[in-house]
C-alpha cells in the first residue's frame, strides 16, 4: 500500500522532478515494446505506434520508418540505432542521415537484435523461427545469414564474450550457435519445455525467463546458477546492468524485480506499471533509474533507490513477492512447479488445474464445478501420500494416462517428499 501511495504521488509530481526522481516520458500514442538507453543518455522506445521516440531531455524526436508496431530497439553501437517490428523489418538509424537503411528482412515479426562486440555483427530474432546474422556489405547494404533450427518463434537473442550466438524460443529451448567451416550449427543448452520469452547473456552466466514464469540463471555450459521461479508470469522483459551488478526482470503482473547478481538475491520488487504488464525494460547509463514500457503509452523511470527494498517478512502474504531462498523446499517445490495449475483455497479457482484443498483422502476428480478428463471423472484413486508420490514419480501420462494434466516428474525422492510434506499441512482443512 505505502508503495502504491508513493507510486501515486510522484506521479502526480511528474514532469516538476529532476532526473533523479520518478519520471515519465510521454507523448507516444500506443504501448511501449521495447527500450534502450545509448550511452549518453539518450533513451530510445519503440512503439505500438509504428515510431521509435528519441528521448534526450528536451522533446522527443519521432523516427518514422516502419510500416507496424516497433517492439524492438538496441543501442550498443551508438550513435547508430537498431530497430525492429511487425513489418518484419531491421532497420539501422544513424543521426547523420535522413532516413534508415534496412539490415535485414524476415518473414515473421522481428522480436529482438543483438550486437557483437567484437566485430559488429547483427543478429536478429523473428517470429519466423530463424535467426539472421548480418553485416555491412559494400555502401550502404547488408549482407545476411539465415539460421534454421528453432521449431517456433525466435524470441530473444544475445551474443557471448567468445562470439558465440544464444538464441530463446517459443519451441522451449535455449540454443547456442557456433560458426565453422560449413556453416552454423546449433545445440540445445535449456529445455525449459515453456515457451523462452528473454535471455540476458553475460561472460559468466546466461539468464531467461519464460511464459510459466520459469526465471533461471545458468552458467555458459547449462548448469544451474539460481532459480528465481514464482507465481508470477509470464516474464516478458529483462535488462542488466553491469557495473552495478543488476538484474531487473519484468512480468505480466506489471512488477520489476531487481535481483543483485554478485549474491544472487532478490534485492526490491514492486509494481511499476499502474495496469497491465512489463513489456521493456532498460537501465540508465549509471545503473541509478530502471525504465519501464507497457500498456500505458508512456515510458516510466524509476529511481532505483527510491524504490522499497524487498522484505519477504512484509511481503510474506504475497506469495509472488517471496525470494524463493526463504521458503522449505516443499513449498519451493510447489511454488515452482504447480500453483501456476492449482489454488489450495477452497472454493472455484481460475486456474487450470482443480483445486487442491482438502487433497489428502479425497477421492480423485472429486472437486464439484470442476471439469474433469473422463479418466479421472469416476476414477477409483484415492490421493493419498502414496498415491501423490506414485503420480510425480512415473508421471502423470504414466499414473493417469489420458489426464489433461501435463506430463511432468519430480525425479529426487526428497523433492517429493518435501513437496507432499508441504501440500499435508497446506491443503488441510479447517
Ligand atoms: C500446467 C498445469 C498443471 C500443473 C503445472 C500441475 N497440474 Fe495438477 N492438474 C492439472 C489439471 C488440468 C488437472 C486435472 C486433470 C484431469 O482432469 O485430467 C490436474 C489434476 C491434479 C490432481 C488430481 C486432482 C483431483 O481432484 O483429482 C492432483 C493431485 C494434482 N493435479 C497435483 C499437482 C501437483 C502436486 C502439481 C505440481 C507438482 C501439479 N499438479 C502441477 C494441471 C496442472
Amino acid at each position: 500500500m505505502t508503495r502504491l501511495i508513493l507510486a501515486l504521488v510522484l506521479s502526480l509530481c511528474a514532469g516538476l522532478l529532476p532526473a533523479q526522481e520518478f519520471t515519465t516520458l510521454k507523448g507516444h500514442g500506443g504501448p511501449v515494446m521495447g527500450l534502450a538507453v545509448a550511452p549518453d543518455g539518450t533513451v530510445a522506445s519503440a512503439s505500438f505506434d509504428n515510431s521509435v521516440g528519441l528521448w534526450t531531455g528536451q522533446g522527443p524526436r519521432w523516427l518514422e520508418g516502419h510500416d507496424a508496431a516497433v517492439v524492438t530497439v538496441n543501442y550498443s553501437q551508438a550513435p547508430l540505432l537498431l530497430s525492429g517490428g511487425d513489418d518484419f523489418r531491421v532497420l539501422a538509424w544513424h543521426p547523420d542521415r535522413a532516413g534508415p537503411l534496412e539490415v535485414t528482412r524476415h518473414l515473421g515479426k522481428v522480436a529482438s537484435i543483438a550486437v557483437d562486440p567484437s566485430d559488429g555483427r547483427i543478429a536478429s530474432a523473428g517470429w519466423d523461427g530463424f535467426v539472421q546474422v548480418s553485416r555491412r556489405d559494400v555502401g550502404d547494404g547488408f549482407v545476411s545469414e539465415t539460421l534454421r533450427g528453432h521449431r517456433s518463434n525466435v524470441t530473444d537473442i544475445g551474443f557471448g564474450p567468445d562470439g558465440a550466438l544464444y538464441s530463446t524460443s517459443s519451441d522451449g529451448t535455449l540454443r547456442v550457435w557456433t560458426r565453422d567451416g560449413a556453416g552454423w550449427s546449433n545445440r540445445v543448452i535449456v529445455k525449459h519445455g515453456f515457451g523462452i520469452n528473454e535471455l540476458v547473456v553475460t561472460r559468466d552466466w546466461i539468464a531467461y525467463g519464460a511464459v510459466d514464469g520459469g526465471t533461471r540463471v545458468i552458467s555458459p555450459k547449462g548448469d544451474e546458477i539460481a532459480d528465481f521461479t514464482l507465481d508470477r508470469r509470464p516474464i516478458l522483459a529483462m535488462a542488466h546492468h553491469a557495473g552495478t551488478g543488476q538484474l531487473a526482470v519484468g512480468d505480466g503482473h506489471g512488477y520489476i524485480m531487481m535481483i543483485d547478481t554478485a549474491s544472487w538475491r532478490i534485492t526490491r520488487d514492486f509494481r511499476a506499471a499502474r495496469r497491465g504488464p512489463v513489456w521493456a525494460l532498460a537501465f540508465s547509463p549509471d545503473g541509478q533509474t530502471i525504465l519501464a514500457g507497457g500498456l500505458d503509452d508512456v515510458v516510466y523511470a524509476w529511481p532505483v533507490a527510491l524504490l522499497d527494498r524487498f522484505d519477504p517478512a512484509i511481503d510474506g502474504q504475497r506469495s509472488f513477492l517471496r525470494d524463493p531462498a526463504t521458503m522449505e523446499n516443499g513449498e519451493r517445490q510447489f511454488m515452482r512447479k504447480c500453483s501456476i495449475c492449482h489454488a489450495l483455497t477452497p472454493g472455484p479457482s481460475r486456474k487450470a488445474g482443480p483445486s487442491l484443498y482438502g487433497l489428502f483422502g479425497r477421492p480423485a476428480g472429486s472437486v464439484d464445478g470442476y471439469s474433469y478428463s473422463p479418466v479421472l471423472d469416476g476414477s477409483d484413486i484415492v490421493w493419498t501420500q502414496d498415491s501423490i508420490d506414485a503420480l510425480f514419480h512415473d508421471g502423470p501420462d504414466v499414473f493417469i494416462p489420458g489426464s489433461k494434466m501435463p506430463m511432468q516428474v519430480i525425479a529426487e525422492p526428497g523433492d517429493r517428499a518435501d513437496l507432499i510434506g508441504f501440500l499435508a499441512r497446506a491443503t488441510q482443512e479447517e
